[in-house]
């Protein structure tokens, strides 16, 4: 880095406060001391039931189960849907550790797809993978909070008979053709984990219409026999059907993360509009930058930009690494899916050597010159032109073209 080049102060990790009625309504938990959810005084409904009323109502979703974390809400969904050791489990190659880990911790075999170019579902080859390995189950990550068309994958899963669980870590808040991202599988799942759009440090949330499937989703996560204290939950009748044949393995959500997270639920919407106008002022900023390559969004998904995703086309990796380092340098965190090694939250399919994955190759190649940088809201538009300006001006030192 050359003397006089403009570095970026800000920290790439820091979230915005928690809002102040999130944290009177967790310094009330605290003061009255009932964090388990099922630890409640006479007539009330207790934090955790409300955040799944809420949330249930706030995606259209009949039921909602909140639970200990994303992950756990995956594994919970499989669970749920009967998935066992051995069987095989779609799910995209591009997407984080966490969801073949879901896979794997029941004992079942991520069957990777391969991905686009815009970085979602490869369908021609998910209709191979579903023929050729039996799979009853699709889990789709919406990763980076790419939406793939999901009236064209909804087509596809009822052709060929596969389930749908949606992994939402990144489209909580997003929307596909105006329906909430998370409304079009058999159950889906979000992450209420720090880097999320909500933040509760950790936890998960879960939605559904099935009252089977709901039914022993709230079994599996620990609920004894206190489901009738639930209200985003199914009927009687279906916790009857399951409720001495399901298992009980515990991983609910306390009333402290609840308290902390139902304010955040209706923020949800203005949250969308700031992230998006960070993510367009990135773009603008890079739009056009000789050697960078934009990811082109599609029409009818309605995005959270909590991240922003960009290639270095044509170049080579010991190139990247230089410009992540340069950018580095200057205070921009790239994270680059194409490293040989997995760093940080950042690791690719063929890094998970557990799930014996194997080669693909449009997923190497669309992930070979990938970059990634996250956005929290703590940045100011003027930071995103920064920020643009910096990573444009290192790709046009690169020199050559790619
Ligand atoms: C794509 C994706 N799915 C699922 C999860 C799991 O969320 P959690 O960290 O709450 O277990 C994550 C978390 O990083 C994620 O990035």
């Amino acid at each position: 880095m050359g003397a006089g080049k403009a570095k970026f102060e800000g920290s790439f990790t820091q979230q915005e406060p928690l809002p102040e009625d999130a944290i009177a309504a967790a310094l009330d938990v605290l003061r009255h001391g009932r964090l388990h959810r099922y630890n409640l005084a006479d007539g009330e409904a207790g934090e955790a039931a409300l955040l799944e009323a809420e949330f249930a109502a706030h995606t259209g979703a009949r039921y909602c189960l909140a639970v200990a974390s994303g992950g756990y809400a995956l594994a919970t969904a499989l669970r749920a849907l009967g998935v066992g050791p051995g069987e095989p489990v779609l799910t995209n190659a591009f997407t984080l550790a966490p969801v073949p880990g879901a896979i794997a911790s029941l004992g079942a075999r991520p069957v990777f797809v391969e991905t686009r170019e815009d970085l979602t579902i490869d369908m021609e080859d998910l209709a191979a993978r579903a023929g050729a390995s039996g799979a009853r189950v699709l889990l789709l990550s919406h990763m980076r909070g790419h939406i793939c068309d999901m009236d064209a994958l909804g087509d596809l899963c009822a052709r060929l008979g596969l389930t749908l669980i949606e992994d939402c870590a990144h489209t909580m808040g997003a929307r596909w053709r105006g329906t909430p991202s998370g409304r079009h599988g058999a159950i889906a799942c979000y992450s209420t984990q720090t880097y999320k759009h909500v933040n509760a440090g950790e936890g998960g949330l879960m939605i559904s219409d099935d009252p089977d499937l709901m039914a022993r989703a709230i079994l599996l996560s620990g609920s004894y026999m206190h489901y009738p204290r639930h209200r985003a939950a199914p009927p009687p009748e279906a916790f009857a059907r399951h409720r001495l044949t399901t298992p009980n393995i515990s991983g609910r959500m306390d009333n402290l993360r609840a308290a902390i997270l139902r304010p955040q639920i209706p923020m949800l919407d203005a949250r969308r509009e700031a992230w998006n106008a960070r993510y367009r002022r990135i773009e603008e900023g890079l739009s056009g930058a000789p050697g960078i390559a934009l990811i082109k969004r599609r029409v009818g998904e309605e995005f959270v930009g909590s991240s922003i995703q960009f290639r270095l086309p044509g170049r080579e990796g010991a190139e990247i690494a230089d410009f992540v380092a340069a950018c580095a340098g200057r205070g921009v965190e790239l994270k680059w899916f194409g490293a040989p090694e997995p760093h940080g939250f950042t690791s690719r399919y063929a890094h998970w050597a557990y799930a014996d994955p194997p080669v693909l190759p449009r997923t190497d190649a669309a992930l070979a010159t990938l970059l990634d940088m996250r956005l929290p809201l703590t940045f100011s538009l003027e930071d995103c032109a920064l920020i643009a300006r910096i990573i444009r001006e290192e790709a046009e030192a690169l020199g050559g073209a790619g």
